[in-house]
């Protein structure tokens, strides 16, 4: 989860009260959102939003109408409708509207806050619910790749191994020949290169089906980075993209050294095929507790908000020439280390991948 604590729309077109329940949530480190009247809500909900306190009475609108159109937009949101005086009426009309409580104004701040608390934890166990269910879904689709993966590729692998092997051959006698034209090889390099791309490509897939025993071992995350970044600076060069690291003191964690440098590398090679010319790539690390929290930021467009569920997912991918596989590949590694995986903003406004990754095994 965000370090935030949740974001809180308040709807009402009194600003007194309006700045006096915002400084309370502020306090206590909610980000607030305000809004007006109906119309301002709907432009506001849309940047996302926890948990929505909604006065009954709008200038621009019912509350009730409000609540019920919010709830309808984001299910897994919660609102609080506000109103000047108890009624039955009312309350009756708050829960038709699917609303999480109803608050008599004025609401003392303790009251204010324990239903703020309350409704954003009910919007935190639907979330988490949602995200088990994808991740069971994620490992049983990963489960029926890996079986496919196995069979597969060794049927591929061995034609190709021999494919390759012959190119070779072939590529020796020509070299025999007298009088060749100069071009006489170029078929036979681009062949060869994509044999190499082939394989490579199934070597990827391989390790859904085999996962090799993965090692342990203290790895210097530091250098690891420095390597990934060495590694992929041309890429970064050509993309004309600058590539760099924020690093704290970093202590070192049992891991399994090659995988890790992949899962970073598959996230660097992301964020630097994301960003657009004159962007950056950077990747922050730094201990967080008991955990070590690496970031691989840019400032490309971010990953658009209906793609949010199904980046992680095998097989999916937005690029011409991608398999869909670097995330899903990273997560599951990044899992098997006990750490977690997750999509957050950077602060440069685009994408940041956030690994956390446990200091202790
Ligand atoms: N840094 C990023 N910024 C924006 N979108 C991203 C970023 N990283 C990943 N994505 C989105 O997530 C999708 C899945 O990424 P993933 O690495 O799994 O596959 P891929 O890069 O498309 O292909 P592959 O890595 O197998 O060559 C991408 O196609 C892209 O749409
Ligand atoms: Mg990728």
């Amino acid at each position: 989860m965000p370090d935030r604590r949740g974001v809180v729309l308040l709807v009402d077109d009194n600003a007194a009260l309006v700045d006096n329940l915002a400084e309370i949530l502020g306090e206590a480190r909610y980000v607030v959102r305000r809004a007006g009247g109906v119309v301002a809500a709907g432009a506001e909900a849309a940047k996302g939003f926890d948990v929505a306190l909604v006065d009954l009475r709008l200038p621009d609108g019912d509350g009730i109408e409000l609540a019920r159109a919010l709830r309808a937009n984001a299910p897994d949101a919660q609102v609080i409708l506000l109103t000047g005086h108890a009624s039955t009426e009312s309350a009756a009309a708050a829960v038709r509207a699917g609303a999480f409580a109803y608050l008599v104004k004025p609401t003392p701040p303790g009251d204010l806050l324990l239903t703020v608390e309350q409704a954003l934890h009910h919007v935190r166990l639907v979330e988490e619910r949602r995200e088990l269910g994808h991740r069971a879904l994620r490992a049983e689709k990963l489960a029926a790749v890996g079986t496919l993966a196995a069979g597969l590729s060794h049927e591929i692998k061995n034609p190709l191994n021999a494919a390759a092997l012959q190119l070779t051959v072939l590529e020796r006698r020509l070299k025999r020949l007298p009088n060749l034209p100069p071009d006489i090889f170029e078929p036979l390099v681009l062949v060869q290169s994509e044999i190499k791309r082939l394989a490579a490509f199934l070597d990827e897939f391989l390790q859904f089906a085999r996962p090799r025993e993965s090692s342990s071992a203290p790895v210097d995350v530091a250098q690891l980075i420095g390597q990934v970044i060495e590694l992929l600076r041309p890429q970064a060069v050509a993309a004309q993209l600058t590539l760099e690291a924020d690093l704290g003191a970093l202590p070192s964690l049992p891991a399994d050294a090659a995988r890790l440098r992949q899962s970073l590398v598959n996230l660097v090679l992301n964020a630097i095929e994301a960003t657009p010319a004159g962007g950056a790539v950077r990747l922050v690390a730094a201990v967080e507790g008991d955990h070590l929290s690496v970031c691989v930021d840019d400032s490309g467009p971010g990953v658009p908000a209906a793609a949010r569920d199904r980046i992680f997912d095998a097989f999916f991918t937005t690029k011409d020439s991608g398999n869909g596989l670097g995330l899903s590949l990273v997560h599951s590694i990044v899992q098997q280390h006990g750490g977690t995986l997750t999509l957050e903003t950077s602060p440069a406004g685009g994408a940041r991948f956030q690994v956390r990754l446990p200091l202790r095994p």
